[in-house]
């Protein structure tokens, strides 16, 4: 019996994470020794392979399935369980075939799976929980809860409803960074993922990136301060993918000067890519959203909206992030009756290119004294929470700003 965690942290006994193989080689070890120990590792199984073909076959699926090995939406995959078809022959002495008989039998007499068999080499049966039993054992039992926190929200599990399957998002500033992880995590959790950026070069690559693992991905060049290129690419995106569902607002710059010294030209720029830029993304996006009574929009904010970050000095930009919560809070609170959400995420210093320009390197030291965490963020930090933000499962969220800094807005 071989049994495959998905998890990487499983553990030895000793405390050490084990790497994948030697995970494998470990529990098939602890499975031909004393089985208590395996069901100790504490780990469900995404997939459990058994050879039909093998003495311990009933006992292994026994073992399996009482002690809770397999996950709740794993498959139990036995091999050989046609046996050339013999099992289908009357008359049969030869050992094997009884044996394999016999496990087919308990298989299909167990009410708690479902299975199909495919005749590939020695048969190959797929095996999974059988949702229909769990609800006629869950019915028949009457002191139990049956609503939607017991089921599901609309039967569905709480990491299905964090998939983002079917969904057509963008995500601007999406060539390098912040904006770059965003779209792998959005495309990871099923949406087809147009990238935008003021560099066609870095969305291509990243686009790229997407198609490699898979995911639907198109790439466009465009200033989003500009309305023209604002309308071009959701006009594009339409006509490719039919329409828009999440539209993630990340693109930003910043200039650091002291306010004494801010130009007019610092401060209009940076507005005209933060907060105009965002405003026009957020109206072209949520005019489409609207009218289909359906979206989410998540902007980039910053951790500047709630403190003044130092030494270095960035008048404009904390300005125009916390003109972005603003503009998140009014938009969230005017569209939710319209079935369009709107949030922001605010992250401490995260560790991209924007922050290691020649002046802002030698204040990295200077920073991790004022964050609890005692690291910068790294850009997977941030990952999981677009994606919940995007998702169903954040529907009740609107206007708020989350705030991912390792404490330290709160020192
Ligand atoms: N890095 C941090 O520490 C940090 C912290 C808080 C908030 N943020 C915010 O996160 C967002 C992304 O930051 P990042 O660190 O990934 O930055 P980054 O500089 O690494 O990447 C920004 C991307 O946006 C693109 N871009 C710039 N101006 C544009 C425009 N006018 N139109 C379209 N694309 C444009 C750039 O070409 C670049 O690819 C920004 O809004 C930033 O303010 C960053």
């Amino acid at each position: 019996m071989t049994l495959r965690a998905n998890a990487s942290f499983i553990r030895d006994r000793q405390g050490h994470s084990l790497p994948r193989q030697e995970m494998i080689t470990e529990i098939q070890a602890q499975s031909r020794g004393d089985t208590k120990e395996l069901v100790a590792v504490g780990e469900h199984f995404d997939i459990v392979f058994i050879d039909a073909d093998q003495r311990n076959a009933v006992n292994d699926y026994n073992f399996v399935m009482d002690n809770h090995l397999l996950r709740m939406d794993g498959v139990i995959c036995v091999e050989n369980t046609l046996m050339k078809g013999q099992v289908y022959l009357e008359n049969i002495s030869d050992e094997n075939v009884l044996a394999v008989r016999n496990l087919n039998n308990v298989i299909n007499s167990d009410p708690r799976v479902e299975q199909v068999i495919l005749p590939v080499q020695g048969g190959m049966s797929v095996i999974r929980r059988s949702r229909a039993h769990a609800d006629r054992v869950i019915e028949s039992k009457k002191e139990l809860v049956k609503d939607d926190v017991f089921w599901g929200y609309n039967r569905c599990h709480i990491l299905d409803r964090l998939r983002l399957d079917g969904k057509v998002a963008y995500v601007t500033g999406g060539g390098q960074g912040i904006g770059r992880a965003f779209a792998h995590a959005l495309g990871e959790a099923g949406a087809k993922v147009a990238i935008v950026d003021l560099v066609l070069a870095k969305a291509e690559v990243v686009a790229e990136e997407l198609s490699l693992k898979g995911i639907k991905s198109m790439a466009m060049g465009a200033d989003v301060s500009k309305p023209e290129d604002v309308q071009r690419i959701l006009d594009a995106i339409v006509a490719r993918w039919g329409t828009v569902h999440i539209a993630c607002n990340n693109a930003g710059i910043n200039m650091n000067s002291a306010s004494e010294d801010t130009s007019l030209e610092e401060w209009d720029k940076t507005f005209n890519v933060n907060l105009r830029g965002l405003f026009l993304c957020c109206q072209a996006a949520g005019r489409i959203m609207l009218k289909q009574g359906y979206g989410k929009i998540i902007n980039t904010a910053s951790m500047a909206s709630l403190i003044v970050p130092h030494p270095q000095k960035q008048l404009a930009y904390n300005a125009s992030k916390a003109g972005v919560v603003k503009l998140t809070q009014t938009l969230g609170t005017e569209w939710i009756d319209r079935g369009v959400r709107v949030n922001c995420i605010s992250p401490g210093i995260v560790d991209t290119p924007l922050i290691h320009s020649e002046e802002l390197k030698p204040l990295v030291q200077r920073w991790l004294t004022d964050i609890p965490a005692g690291k910068l963020a790294q850009v997977t930090d941030l990952q999981a929470a677009v994606v919940y933000l995007a998702s169903e499962a954040s529907d009740y969220m609107t206007g708020h700003n989350l705030a991912i800094e390792g404490g330290q807005s709160l020192w």
